[in-house]
């Protein structure tokens, strides 16, 4: 069977994605499959029948990868395709949507508001009394585009800021405490990791450059908390549907933890969370690229 990695792609993330996909590339190799990289463009149908392709290992980030839209182009040229499906998709990259959905479900998750386009930006500004917020673009990744503000005037700059990247604006309460991650694989959660960027702020330099966060794996929390954080980890993941591999974000503050966002498709380059979390449930980056790939039912 052939196997195409679809990476790059139209997103911010563009450039992650080719170091995901790269990765993922090479494993495949390593373990003996037939797979090539498809940069996953406008012509993404037109390559995928040319170079008549069984299965699409997706390590796409962002839109257009990450977000139902190449799942649903998939499932349309009957090929199938690794982690979560159009649905589970579709609402991860929404943090607003997903959000909504913790929230049925009685997930813990930050108070929010949010504009969409053509809200009045003047009638939220009313309603958020309590700053710090955090402001995000709702459908981003690699924490582009999110300011913490600290004043009306960073809120308001905050607001613009994201929604020049998406019109859709989440304003969420500023959780001032630590920052976990859980991978989830295989409806399996892995060991959890507290993040501690250098500079205090996990934005993207502190995510893609080696030496600027401190990962302590497993998180160093009481082992009630750690257990509870893992179950909401998978819950929140089968609540969306997600398939495969997927990353659940989380702020613990005071023995209080909150869910931030889900990942579908985790970040696989060397200073990613999931290949590390995984190799410390033993589980090393060519059988973690593996589990991902039979996940997909081959
Ligand atoms: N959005 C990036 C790739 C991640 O979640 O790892
Ligand atoms: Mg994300």
């Amino acid at each position: 069977k052939k196997i195409a990695v679809l990476l790059g792609g139209l997103s911010a993330e563009r450039e992650i994605s080719l170091k995901t996909g790269t990765a993922c590339l090479n494993a495949l190799q390593q373990l003996g499959y037939q797979a090539v990289a498809i940069d996953a463009g406008h012509d993404l149908a037109q390559q995928l029948r040319e170079q008549q392709i069984d299965i699409a290992f997706i390590a796409l980030h962002g839109r257009f990868g990450e977000d139902g839209r190449v799942q649903g182009l998939l499932e349309m040229l009957e090929i199938p395709y690794t982690g979560s499906g159009v649905m589970a998709s579709s609402v991860a990259i929404d943090k607003v949507a997903t959000k909504k959905m913790l929230l049925y479900h009685e997930l813990p998750t930050p108070g929010f508001d949010f504009v969409r386009p053509g809200d009045s930006t003047e009638a939220l500004f009313e309603r958020c009394k309590h700053l710090p917020l955090i402001v995000k673009p709702s459908r981003e990744g690699s924490t582009i585009g999110i300011t913490i503000a600290r004043s009306r005037e960073a809120l308001r700059h905050g607001i613009d800021t994201a929604a020049a990247l998406d019109g859709n604006v989440l304003v969420e309460d500023f959780i001032d405490g630590i920052e976990l991650t859980v991978s989830v694989l295989s409806g399996q959660a892995l060991p959890i990791i507290q993040i501690v960027p250098k500079g205090g702020f996990y934005d993207f330099h502190a995510k893609y450059t080696a030496g600027e966060t401190e990962y302590l794996l497993p998180a160093p929390i009481d082992a009630d908390c750690y257990l509870r954080i893992q179950q909401a980890a998978v819950s929140a993941c089968e609540t969306l549907g997600c398939r495969g591999a997927a990353r659940v974000d989380f702020m613990l503050r005071e023995r209080e933890f909150y869910c931030i966002e889900v990942n579908t498709i985790p970040g696989m380059t060397e200073t990613s969370l999931l290949p590390k979390a995984a190799a410390e449930a033993g589980i090393d980056f060519q059988h973690l690229v593996e589990t991902i790939l039979l996940d997909a039912g081959l």
